[in-house]
């Protein structure tokens, strides 16, 4: 079987989940979504790291991941930008990621299916352009374009090898909601439909970590947009060789944002929201907002390995297009999920 990728490449970290078909394997890469022009570096030992984070993209040469967060102190802001997708940043992502996957050994890289998303609010509008651009970089490649809030629902209904599970019911109903760095994402399932109406989006983490960083300046810790955001997952700041426990204020900044999300679900989901048999939680901030919104809904399930969960869910997707081929295009709930991309 040949070589399947799913990247999500979001504002602050490309996730990439490869399953290498030649020797069964799993390759799973996480890099932050920093990107700056390439420069001469003098020493030798830094030239050679930095070989494996540079990429070109239309004859300009990049670093990317940690690499350009070194080099350049890229502070991540460039993604909080709503045409991101057609910048030679993003390019330079996507092809840092296909050069690390070579680089670890995954075979047929240039060949492979490759799954990307893209945040729901902009789907519609972008899909064809940006399956475009990424096939010119990768003219080998057979890529397909998903709105990013359906992984989290194909990480439930397919298993680590692409079949079928029993945690999904076709004739079932399904929000899912992935809160991402700039965004939050959602989409809406019934009986193996995506819903168009239903692909919204509001404010993501970054929203928490500026409130953060606020909250600590009042109390007398000056940090940075970046320092606030590691403390999100971390709990705690260093302040002048003292680790702070920062967990109150985390959880205090947190709140706006859990009740932003809680009621755009209410006006995404409508007059399903009470019908879902699941709404399906994932992002890197599903586990701050989770307490609130499983206070409101018994049916919320936090999924594991949340910040991966699109990439996962888009590769068992890959996985189950390519290992049950029979069932594409035919009716019935798996052909109606295969002619989604
Ligand atoms: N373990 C964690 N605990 C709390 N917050 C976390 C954790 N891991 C990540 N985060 C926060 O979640 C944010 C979003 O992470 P994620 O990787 O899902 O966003 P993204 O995909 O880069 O963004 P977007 O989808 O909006 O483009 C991170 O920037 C960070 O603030
Ligand atoms: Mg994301």
């Amino acid at each position: 079987m040949k070589t399947s990728i799913a990247i999500d490449l979001g504002r602050s970290a490309a996730k990439l989940v490869a399953y290498d078909g030649a020797n069964d394997r799993r390759e799973m890469l996480l890099y932050p979504s920093a990107v700056i022009p390439a420069k001469p570096l003098s020493d030798e030992g830094a030239r050679a790291r930095a070989m494996g984070e540079t990429v070109t993209v239309n004859t300009k040469s990049y670093y990317f991941g940690d690499t350009a967060i070194r080099q350049g102190h890229d502070d991540l802001l460039g993604g909080l930008r709503d045409d991101w997708f057609a910048t030679d940043h993003h390019r330079a992502l996507f092809l840092g990621g296909l050069k690390k996957l070579t680089e670890a050994g995954v075979p047929d890289v240039d060949s492979a299916l490759i799954i990307v998303g893209l945040p729901s609010s902009m789907y519609a509008s972008h899909k064809a352009q940006l399956a475009k651009v990424l096939s010119a970089l990768a003219p080998q490649a057979t890529i397909k374009v998903m709105p990013q809030a359906l992984g989290p629902y194909f990480a439930l209904a397919f298993d680590e090898k692409g079949q079928e599970t029993e945690r999904i019911e076709a004739s079932g109903m399904y929000g899912a909601i992935e809160v991402g760095q700039y965004t939050t994402d959602y989409a809406l399932v019934i009986e193996g439909d995506p819903i168009d109406d239903a692909y919204g989006s509001c404010s993501g983490m970054s929203k928490v970590a500026a409130s953060l960083q606020r909250i600590l300046q009042q109390k007398d810790y000056s940090v940075t947009l970046a320092e606030a955001t590691q403390a999100l997952a971390t709990k705690q700041i260093k302040n002048f060789g003292k680790v702070v426990d920062v967990w109150t204020e985390v959880t205090a900044a947190v709140e706006p944002l859990a009740e932003e999300i809680y009621m755009k679900s209410r006006e995404v989901f409508g007059s399903y929201l009470r019908k879902l048999d699941k709404i399906v939680l994932a992002g890197g901030g599903a586990g701050l907002v989770a307490p609130r919104l499983s206070s409101e809904w018994g049916t919320l399930e936090l999924v594991p390995n949340e910040r991966f969960a699109v990439a996962e869910g888009f590769l068992r997707y890959a996985l189950a297009m390519t290992t049950i081929p029979e069932q594409r295009g035919k009716s019935g709930f798996l052909g109606q999920l295969f002619r989604i991309a």
